[in-house]
């Protein structure tokens, strides 16, 4: 167990990645750029300091090895992502990069080794902002990279491919970032909840019990600008009256249907003017459900709706899916065991679904995988500056973590 507070460490590291940011003023950290670059050397710096080898895979994600009673033992994998949303808090990812360091540090302080290597990660690109394309780092190790991905370009343009020889990657070995099942013993996340249910029970931390499938869209429609004082109203292709049409059947589809929801984050009119029919709008679509069914059927009525609007204004439909990822769930034997770490410290096993996505989600495929959930305050508020928690309840993931990873029993997998 943890014999010193680490929650102070935690949220002074916490503090110092928030530096980290492409964005004067406010939290930015997009995937394969330069301030990207300075934090993961930071958190290698941090790494090695807790014992651990440690550097830049592949991919761009940071990776610290702690061996076990002898080198090459097969590993528990723990991790969450160092990239951010624009304008984030500090908080989403970077807990579950910093904490397990921290719990790393105490065994490695204590001179204890276990009976497996442990390897923490720090995924370099979960929320998809730069490339729009989301579990990129995690996708890599767990072998399901999609090169095809190495084309897409950012909004200067800049291929994924040419970010990554610019960041001193090769995208040619991108595939040697991948791990072998045998390798990984399972995979845990620690992360805030990132919604309202452990603040409101006065709980500090909580089991997952799976994460939401998700799907994304970009949407191009094009209609055809004109001058706004002389095109009739009967006669107008209005991209953006087309657009807002979309965004609130989304929001009418998605509405009363448990787990279900459906955003439009990204809503623009390109070289928009006051004077000016709006010829061009783009929009994002991001529809989950914790059902798979449910958010099928929700995104191919959203889907057809958004042709319909088409057909009736005679607007032209580019329709690009970024994102398509079923739900996945936690492995009963892994929540087992961060139920009885919770029990050793004294807290109930409170199971909770995520609707936000995780890298975890990313390693169904290759190994089994569980998350905690932390308590967040501010009524859970997230991908927002306001985002919160408190020293006590870092203090009190660490020990969680400590306790799962120090009674880790990897022959309780189901057919193990
Ligand atoms: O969007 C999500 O659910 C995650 O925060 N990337
Ligand atoms: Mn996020
Ligand atoms: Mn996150």
């Amino acid at each position: 167990m943890v014999e010193r507070n680490l929650g102070q460490e935690i949220m002074a590291r916490l503090d110092r990645l928030a530096e980290f940011t492409e964005d004067e003023g406010q939290l930015t950290r997009t995937y394969l750029t330069p301030v990207q670059r300075a934090a993961g050397e930071e958190i290698i710096g941090w790494m090695a300091e807790a014992g651990m080898s440690a550097g830049f895979d592949p991919a761009g994600n940071v990776v610290g090895r702690y061996e076990g009673t002898e080198p090459g033992l097969p590993a528990l994998m723990t991790g969450s992502h160092f990239d951010t949303v624009r304008n984030a808090g500090r908080y989403d990812g970077m807990l579950g990069v910093v904490a397990p360091i921290s719990v790393v540090k105490a065994l490695n302080e204590q001179g204890r080794r276990l009976p497996f290597a442990i390897e923490v990660v720090g995924f370099a690109d979960e929320e998809g902002v730069r490339f729009q394309s989301t579990l990129l780092g995690s996708r890599a190790i767990a072998g399901t990279f999609d090169t095809a991905l190495l084309d897409k370009q950012d909004r200067d343009g800049i291929t994924m491919a040419q970010a990554m020889t610019s960041y001193g990657l090769d995208p040619a070995k991108i595939g040697d970032a991948a791990r072998r099942p045998d390798e990984v013993l399972a995979f845990v996340e620690v992360h805030i909840e990132q919604g309202p249910v452990l603040e409101s029970e006065g709980l500090a931390a909580g089991i997952v019990t799976g994460i939401a499938g998700a799907n994304r869209f970009n949407v191009r429609m094009t209609g055809l600008a004109g001058h706004a004082g002389t095109v009739p109203m009967g006669l107008r292709r209005d991209a953006a009256a087309a657009a807002a049409e979309a965004v609130l059947y989304v929001e009418t589809r998605c509405q009363g249907i448990e787990s279900l929801v459906g955003t439009v984050g990204v809503l623009a009119v390109p070289n928009g003017a006051t004077n000016v029919i709006p010829g061009e709008a783009e929009l994002s679509l991001d529809i989950r459900a914790g059902e798979d069914e449910v958010r099928r059927a929700a995104v191919a009525d959203i889907l057809a709706e958004i042709e319909a609007i088409a057909q009736r204004r005679n607007i032209r439909l580019e329709i690009e899916q970024t994102h398509d990822a079923p739900s996945a769930g936690c492995a009963s034997w892994l929540m087992s065991q961060f139920a009885d770490a919770l029990a050793a410290e004294g807290l109930p096993p409170r199971q909770l679904a995520s609707g936000a996505g995780h890298d975890s989600m990313a390693f169904t495929e290759l190994t089994d995988m569980a998350m905690l959930f932390v308590r967040c305050g501010n009524g859970g508020i997230s991908h927002h500056p306001d985002e919160t928690m408190t020293a006590e309840d870092a203090d009190i993931s660490a020990r969680i973590l400590m306790r799962f990873i120090e009674s880790f029993v990897p022959s309780a997998r189901s057919g193990a």
